[in-house]
This record gives structure tokens, sequence and C-alpha cells, in this order.
């Protein structure tokens, strides 16, 4: 079945309230509901249900016969005005490899819900349009599942017979059933109290288990900083009294924000200077901050219907990411996070516009919504927030945040509403700029400047096209802001604000005395891709000169690729910039490392017409290299000077020279192995952190270095045991890129056998069969189409285990149409193959469009 956005149809009851009492058992869980309804509109009432067993159905107390139930829904008919339904059923959560709706893992119970697990719990409206007020009883063996915990508040707990127990939980708002949540086992907890900016008193809490509890420090942290950030920046206060954060090792996403009691991937929440890295601490921050933000975006004002999944995905990444940004402290700070957030939309997101499976950020049809979590709906989602903020300012940005709030909190909406908010608060005329909303596919933007010398005008020739994506051949033109400068040697002058809103428009700009050279899209201020012919003599000025931080790191980008592409040896004046850049002692060393780091395969992939991606690795690979010779003294030095002296901390300062220093030290075995190779693997032997000693371990095993096994073993034998370090451990060797003409597919099925690998563990899985196929194009694309044939096991294993995560890695064969013949045939006999199986309807929505 196909669903239509046009469909949507608004509920002909409603559930004022659902009373759910569960007897937690693994075998066989019984769930009994109690549903206060109230008819909205004619017709029998339709209740989603999936792999339940139905045991009893009673209306106001009284055994009721008058319905249907087949493996989809159970229909009750001939029901009155107002009347409590009471529907007895039973799932077995023991068997539950789908990781949706109540599960078991590592012998703890835990809910995913969103978007449509609850069906999967009991026969319930189970659309997020339907807001209901929870109490829920959890009954349990008090030895096995001590802890009780679900939304809102507790308000009663007691014993019972045969040494089980209970609690009571009661969450006053009203809630769609997405967001319902609960987790019994033996977990333990950190604690904090926090008092919000009104004065009123907070419990906040990190559950785990007993063996990480000593790893919480920096989620919890990470949680105050949350809280307070939406206090100052959008004056938004926590509304519960109690506020917990729980952690699963077997979870199919990052984490969810189920009111008042969030669950998140262990990756998300476990973290310290022995088992995780920088980027993880930074991660961790950014999801947690993501999950708290959508207590006001997402769950005070939440969804009407799924298609509208970017109202609340698009602005809680925004605001995440604001946050990010805020607690780096810094102007380069900020930079370089917006830097690595444009880095991901490129890199994942651009492909996807341009694939099969492109969407508008609200898309208009799914076949499962589960495929539609996707870096269109996030990333792309939150750009076009941060272009209303760009257009409307802070301040008149946060009076739509304001009207928001006032009109819809407690409300079901739509994105049209919200950006109705915006535009009514700033008199702001949106109608060109939903086009953003309805339209896929990544706009090009095309500029062709002219400088009149006689008459001292500039002319900025600006054009837009989009190309056409499943379903929208023609498009309408976008409303995009640029954020301009016009820079001229040793004078000064203001950025503005360029709205290019028709198909072809014309800026003219007077009084410029001399050419100019152009600073546009500054800090990226419009998802687009420029197609713009810089000479590299001004790209060098932008680079060296630009005030915009940003677009310095685009300049230097423009022409690594452009030489990549083409192949061509980096020009001397390059290597002086690359130069002055390294020894510029005023620049954040996380600056300059993303200045050094060369844009991704796949973002490369995507400016060929055709690509063989085996050219293009080595292409890169060569451009690298000479940077590393060519540079080999000021690397030596960049390594030396960014060794921390200080005890380890995670801050994004101590961060960056660490990421330089690595970069460095990668640069230096890249120029010469054997030379080099023995200070990574003293690096690794002496450092008091994860982040040096994957760094260190990644060269060695990546450059085939003599010290690589040992360096393995050592890894291995210190982190037995720790599943997220194993990950990392099977991750380095899953991304190994082959040598000149070896295949590494083998190795990867190795990998497979070793004990360690679980293939019902999603972050296993991902570490290895996901990280091989997804990000690590030279061994996965290899011309013997083995690489292929490993996909195609593997996603037919993994459907029939959980259907999310195989319909992930099914999108790794997405671009085949971009390849070279060779390899584009056997990527397509793969495909059509694959459709011969029974498949989930992830997978097979997957592949359908990809074969379209
Ligand atoms: N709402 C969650 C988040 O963005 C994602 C959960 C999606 N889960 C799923 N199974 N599709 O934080
Ligand atoms: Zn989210």
């Amino acid at each position: 079945t196909i669903f239509l956005r046009e469909d949507y149809l608004a509920p002909n009851f409603a559930i004022d309230q659902v009373y759910l009492e569960f007897s937690l058992n693994p075998n066989k869980t019984i769930v009994k509901s109690t549903l206060h309804m109230r008819r909205l509109g004619p017709g029998s009432l339709v209740l989603k249900g999936e792999e339940l067993e139905l045991i009893s159905i009673a209306v106001n107390q009284e055994d009721y016969r008058d319905f249907e139930v087949n493996s989809k829904e159970l229909t009750v008919h001939h029901l009155p005005e107002v009347f409590d339904l009471e529907i007895n059923c039973s799932n077995q959560p023991n068997i539950n490899s789908s990781l949706m709706g109540l599960y078991v893992s590592n012998d703890n119970f835990f809910t995913q819900c969103e978007a449509e697990g609850f069906r999967k719990i009991t026969y319930f409206l189970d659309q997020p349009d339907v807001l209901t007020k929870f109490t829920v009883k959890l009954n349990a063996s008090k030895v096995d599942y001590p802890v009780l915990l679900s939304n809102g508040n507790l308000i009663e707990e007691g014993e019972l017979n045969n040494g089980w127990h209970f609690a009571v939980w009661e969450d006053p708002f009203p809630k769609p059933s997405y967001l319902f949540a609960l987790v019994a086992g033996k977990l333990e907890v950190l604690e904090r109290q926090y008092i919000t900016n009104s004065g009123s008193k907070k419990l906040l809490q990190i559950w785990v288990e007993k063996k990480d509890l000593s790893r919480t420090k920096h989620a919890m942290e990470s949680l105050i900083h949350s809280i307070e950030w939406d206090e100052k920046r959008f004056g938004l206060e926590l509304d519960l009294e109690r506020f917990m954060i729980v952690a699963v090792g077997d979870f199919n996403m990052g984490a969810m924000e189920n009111k008042g009691l969030n669950i998140f991937n262990t990756k998300y929440v476990l973290a310290d200077q022995h088992t995780a890295t920088d980027i993880d601490f930074a991660n961790i921050e950014s999801v947690v901050g993501h999950e708290y933000f959508h207590n006001w975006t997402g769950n005070r004002v939440t969804c009407r219907d799924w298609f509208q999944l970017s109202l609340k995905e698009g602005l809680t990444v925004f605001r995440d990411q604001e946050f990010s940004a805020d607690l780096m402290g810094s102007d380069s700070g900020r930079t370089v996070k917006r830097i690595e957030d444009v880095r991901l939309l490129r890199q994942v997101q651009f492909p996807e516009d341009a694939g099969p499976m492109a969407h508008p950020i609200r898309p208009d049809s799914y076949q499962e919504i589960n495929n539609f979590y996707t870096v269109t709906v996030y990333e792309k989602g939150a750009e076009v927030v941060r272009m209303l903020h760009t257009l409307l300012g802070e301040t008149g940005f946060m009076k739509g945040m304001k009207l928001y709030f006032a009109r819809h909190d407690g409300q079901a909406v739509t994105c049209d509403d919200f950006l109705a908010c915006m535009a009514d608060a700033n008199q702001f005329d949106a109608k060109q700029f939903q086009y953003w909303y309805s339209q896929a596919g990544t706009p090009q933007v095309s500029i062709k400047e002219q400088y009149n010398e006689v008459a001292k005008t500039y002319t900025l020739q600006i054009s837009q096209t989009c190309p056409p994506t499943p379903n929208q051949s023609v498009k309408a033109p976008f409303h995009i802001p640029l954020k301009t400068k016009l820079l001229v040697p040793g004078q000064a002058s203001d950025e503005f604000l360029i709205e290019l809103k028709e198909t072809e428009q014309q800026v003219v700009l007077k009084n410029i005395q001399t050419k100019p050279i152009l600073s546009i899209n500054r800090d990226f201020s419009a998802p687009v891709i420029l197609n713009f012919d810089q000479p590299e003599n001004e790209l060098l000025f932008l680079f060296d000169q630009d005030d915009n931080a940003f677009n310095r790191w685009e300049a230097i980008q423009k022409i690594a690729s452009n030489n990549i592409l083409n192949n061509i040896a980096p020009s001397d004046p390059l290597i002086e910039g690359y130069r002055k850049l390294m020894l510029d002692p005023t620049l954040d060393p996380a600056f300059k490392e993303l200045c050094f780091t060369l844009p991704a395969e796949t973002y490369l992939h995507e400016q060929l017409e055709t690509v063989d991606p085996q050219i293009v690795h080595h292409a890169k690979v060569h451009y690298q290299n000479v940077l590393g010779v060519r540079l080999i003294n000021e690397w030596e030095n960049l390594y030396e000077a960014n060794l921390i002296a200080s005890p380890y901390s995670p801050n994004a300062v101590d961060a960056g020279k660490r990421a330089l220093k690595n970069f460095a030290l990668k640069m230096l075995l890249d120029s010469n192995l054997a030379k080099f190779e023995a200070i990574a693997f003293e690096q690794l032997k002496n450092c008091d952190n994860m982040t040096d000693f994957l760094a260190a371990l990644t060269l060695l095993v990546h450059y085939e270095s003599s010290f690589a096994a040992e360096a393995l073993n050592l890894f291995y034998q210190r982190h037995q045991g720790n599943d997220l370090a194993l990950d990392k451990w099977f991750a380095i060797q899953a991304s190994k890129p082959p040598k000149q003409s070896g295949k590494i597919v083998q190795d990867i099925r190795k990998l497979k056998l070793h004990s360690d690998f679980k293939m019902r563990n999603p972050n296993r899985v991902r570490s290895v069969i996901h990280t091989f196929c997804m990000n690590n194009p030279a061994g996965f694309h290899d011309a013997s189409g083995e690489g292929y044939e490993f996909w195609y096991d593997n996603v037919l294993e993994l459907d029939g285990i959980n259907p999310q995560v195989a319909a992930r890695l099914a999108r790794a064969l997405d671009r085949w149409k971009k390849f070279d013949a060779p390899y584009q045939a056997i990527m397509h006999s793969q495909l059509e193959k694959l459709l011969t199986n029974p498949l989930s309807n992830d997978v097979k929505e997957v592949i359908q469009k990809a074969l379209n």
C-alpha cells in the first residue's frame, strides 16, 4: 500500500484517557487497556494492532462481540457516543527482534513506539493526532525487574504475591501513542536536582546497567546544559517533575524523545576518556540536547500525521545545531560546527536528493514511514528552518516561535501551521518559501559576474534550476537567501542578503571601484549547489582573506574538489596557501583540520556524470599524498605543536588540537610509513584517551603497518566485553581501504565470523556491514562485484531479523545508475535478484524505487 498525504482523515473517535496495565513476562506479556472514548464522527472504530493475540473485549464492562480482527486491525462496530472500551491482549517481547514495540535487550524490557510501534503493544488509534492522558501500571517479578519506569510521575508502588511488585505512573500531559514508553529491569541511576528559571525543583535521572554507571557523567552534564540553554535561548522550561534518560544496547536509531522518559542507544549516553572519542562526547551532547528539545518541539506541539515529520525533526535539529554551536564558546567554534553540519548534508543528503528515494522534507507519499527518518527530513529540514532564521533574523524568528506555542501548544499540527506562525508574526510572505516543503531535489544556482570598469558597476546574473525528482518533473522557483559580500583587497565592505526568487535575476551594484571578489552563500545560507567558475587565484584569495570563516573553508574545498576530479596536482600557490594556513597561530586547530580534510568520496561522486569509484579513490589518495610529501616538515611540526600536556578533557579546543595532531600523524604515515609508523605506535601505547588511541590504531591498520596486528590485539584485550568499544574495533577493520590491487570483501566476511559479531545487535551490524557498504567506497565498489554480493546476502539475512536496519543497508545501492557500466550492471542484477525474495515493506520500498 501507498499512503498519501492528501488522504489525511481526522479520527472519528477521541481517546480522552487510557489506563494500561502490563504483566511483564518475556515470553508472553499481557496488556490490559481501558480506553475512555468519545465519538467524533460516524462509523466503526478501527484500531491498529500487529503481532498481538486478542484475549477479550468489553464495552462499558460488558463482554462485547460486535467486532472483527485481522493481522493489522481490530474493527469494533455500533459503538455509542461515550464509552469505556476494555481490551485484553498479549505480545511476545522475547522473540521481537525488530526492536519496535515492547522488546527485551540484555534481559531488560524496553519500548520503541515511534512511528508505529505502539500497535505492537496493544490495539489503539496509533496515529499522532490522537492525544490521550496515560496512566500506566507495571507488574513484574521484583528480583528480575527491580526498576519499573514509564512516562510522567510515579504515583504508587507496592508489593504483589509470588515475588512480584508494581508501579503506577501518570503522565499529566495528553500525548500521542508514539511518545509512550516503559522500561523494566536491573538498572542503576545517576541523579541530579535542577532548579528552573521560575524556581521549580526537578529530578534528573540517567538509568543504565550497573557496569556502566561510571560513564554517565557527561550525559548528565549535557542534559543540564540542554535545560539551561532552552531556558535562555528559547525561553522554554522543563514542564515535568522528573526527566529520565535510559540507555539500551539494542536500539534501531540514536534515541527517542518519549515524554519524560527518553530512551537512548548506549552509544549516545556512555562515555569516559578511555572508551569514547572526542566525537562521541560531542555527539552525546548533541543527541541529549536533541531529545530534550523535542519536549517542546515535538511533544508539547506534535505532528498531525507522519508526513509532517519534519515539523518536529527539522526544527529540533536546527535547535540542537544551535545548542552545540553556542556551546562551542567562540565564533570559530561556531564555524567549525557549521562546517561539520554542511559536510554531512552534502555527503549524505545531496545524494539522497539526487537519487531514487528523493522526497520533499514534507513527503507526499510513502509505503513505509520508517524509511522517511531521513537526512532530508532531518538535516535538510533543519536547513529550511535555518533559512527562515536568516530571512527573519533572530528576533523575528523568536517572534514566530512565540506565536507557534501560543497558537498550538497541546495540538497536533502541520508544517503549514508552523510556516504560518513565522509569516504572521513577521508580516512575511511565505507563499514562495513553502516550495522548500513541497519540492524535492537540490536547487542549482548559477552565477555569472560582470564588472564594468567604465561605469563602475558590478553585475551578478543569477539563475536557478532544480532537477526532476520522482513524481516531480517540473519545479517552481525557490525563495533562496544568499548571504553575500564583495571583497576588494584593502577595502572594507558590508555583507548583504540577496533574495533569489526568480528563475533568472540580475543584481547590479554601483560605485564599485575595482573588480571585487565574490563571497556568496556565506555560512551556507541556502542548501543549494552553486555553479560559479571562480578562478583558483580568487578562491585562494577567499581562502586566505575572507572574513567569513565558513567561506574560507568553502574556497579551499572547491579547489581540492576541482583538483581531485581533474587529477591535477596542487599548484605552488596552493601549497603556499596550505603552508600559510598551517603556520597561522591565530587560527583554531579544529578549523585547520577541516580545511585539510578532503571532500568525501560520496560527495565527489555527485559532481561527476558517471563514476568510476576506483579512479576517484585513487585520485583522492594521490592528492592527499602530495599534500603529505610536500609539506612534510610542517606536518612534523604540527604534530609536535599540538600535543597536549594537560589531563584529558573533551572540550572543543583540546578536541580540535587532537584532531589536527592526528591529521598530521596521518599525513606523516601517508608520506613515509616506515619512518613514522613507530610514532603512531608509541602514541597508541602511551596515550590516556580513546581519541588518540583510535586515531593511531586506524592509521596503523589502514596503512598496513607492521604494528597493525599487535595494535589491534592490544585494543581487543583492553576492551573485551565493552560493546561500544568493540564496535570501534570492528569498524576500523571494516573501513580499511583495499591495497592497490587486492580485495577486502573476504576480510569483511571473516569479521562476521568473529565470536563477538552479533547479527541481532544494530550497533554491531552497523559497525561491520553498514560501515563496509556505505563508508568504504573503494572496498565496497570492487570491480569483481563481490562487494555487491556481500550486500545482497546481508540485506536478505537482516531483513528476516530487523527490517529497519536492513532497509538502511538496502540504500547502499541507491546511486547505482550513476556508476560506470560494469559496476552498474552488477548492481542492477543484485537489486533485481533481491526483489525475487519475499521482503519486508521497508526493504521492498527501497529496492522498488531504486529500480524505477
Ligand atoms: N524521534 C526520534 C529522534 O529523532 C527518532 C526515532 C525514530 N525511530 C524509528 N524507529 N523510526 O530523535
Ligand atoms: Zn528527533
